[in-house]
């Protein structure tokens, strides 16, 4: 007899729009998490495309979306994820999943929706305005979580909210039609939000201010040189200040020798170190958190095996999806219609 560790382990979902390569924020911020958890749960993945439909549908767009599908794979392989155990899919090749999206819309108010500012953030940051489908966002990712009957949904604080509608929803569903749908739990990264290379605001590819996972390391090593630390630093024999520098707030990220952190850091406030030896130990930090990554990127990179992943993930979870939304409409008594209104035509036709 084999043994079947699968049966036993509660299912996570999470995952990421196809907007762009990932990066050391992401890494900190979710990757890492996802890493932990892959040994507890039984991982999924989405790749949200349908989501960034919500905030950016151009043809450019949307052409894009099977490179950085690719790509979200294999930071995601690379970061440590295990191709075999984990769960890659692609939203927008799983149409049933509009449908469940539809059928929980009757289970939720506009207000609701409305209220919620998260999405008015997402409106903000991409500069357009609420359309129906950047409204309808929550209820797209409960169709997500709930098609899989996830049990647990690792996310950042920007999604809390999202989830919340989802557990209203799976409670709401419930109570009226009956049990189908484990009300998912949030699993809160305990993670710190990393700051960009310009020191202000947090990492992002379109601000500017990122070093992606697939970055090499001569590219690490010149956005670090370049990297924003004290302004009033003319000189290295002029004492500099640690607080709010974002070259000490990433050591304390990933140095892994928090003495030595602390004597650069006495050394920068004293005026004895100069920011170049400070950016030189930083830059070797940084490539040597990449450099397995690297290698792994490498291992993943052979042609296909990313695609032949998408593709087997995708087709699992659309038949679970299927499934679902049978047993939604089943317990909603939809078929149930179908069924009487079928077999009187076949009776009493002639
Ligand atoms: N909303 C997530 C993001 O911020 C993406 C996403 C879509 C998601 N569906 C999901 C995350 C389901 C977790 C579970 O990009």
């Amino acid at each position: 007899m084999t043994t079947d560790s699968s049966a036993i382990r509660p299912r996570m979902l999470t995952g990421d729009r196809p907007t762009g390569p990932l990066h050391l924020g992401h890494l900190v911020g979710s990757l890492r998490n996802r890493v932990r958890l892959q040994a507890t749960y039984d991982a999924y993945f989405i790749i949200a495309d349908l989501h960034m439909l919500t905030t950016r549908n151009t043809p450019e767009d949307i052409a894009q979306v099977d490179e950085r599908a690719r790509g979200l794979v294999l930071d995601a392989l690379s970061a440590g994820i295990e191709p075999d155990m984990a769960v890659f899919y692609l939203q927008s090749a799983i149409p049933e999943v509009h449908e469940l999206a539809g059928l929980l819309q009757s289970l939720v108010t506009v207000s609701r929706l409305e209220r919620l500012p998260a999405l008015k953030d997402m409106a903000r940051d991409a500069d357009v305005e609420m359309s129906f489908a950047l409204l309808g966002y929550p209820i797209l990712q409960s169709a997500d979580i709930l098609s899989v009957r996830a049990q647990s949904v690792p996310v950042g604080k920007d999604n809390y909210a999202f989830v919340e509608v989802t557990r209203e929803l799976a409670r709401r569903f419930n109570s009226r039609y009956g049990e189908v749908f484990p009300v998912p739990e949030i699993i809160a990264g305990e993670a710190p939000t990393l700051v960009g290379t310009d020191g202000k605001r947090k990492m992002s590819k379109s601000l500017d201010n990122a070093i992606a996972l697939a970055d090499d390391a001569a590219t690490v090593r010149k956005k670090v040189m370049r990297m924003y630390t004290d302004p009033h630093r003319v000189r290295t024999d002029v004492p500099g200040t640690v607080e709010g520098n974002p070259v000490f707030a990433w050591l304390d990220v990933f140095a892994p020798d928090p003495v030595q952190v602390n004597e650069f850091k006495r050394r920068y406030e004293a005026g004895t170190v100069g920011d170049v030896e400070v950016k030189e130990y930083l830059s070797n930090v940084v490539n040597d958190v990449l450099e397995p990554m690297r290698e792994r990127r490498a291992t993943f990179s052979q042609p296909g095996l990313v695609d032949q992943l998408i593709e087997r993930g995708t087709r699992q979870v659309r038949i679970e999806t299927q499934e679902t939304v049978y047993v939604m409409r089943r317990a909603m008594g939809l078929t149930g219609a179908w069924n009487r209104i079928r077999r009187r035509a076949e009776r009493t036709g002639s």
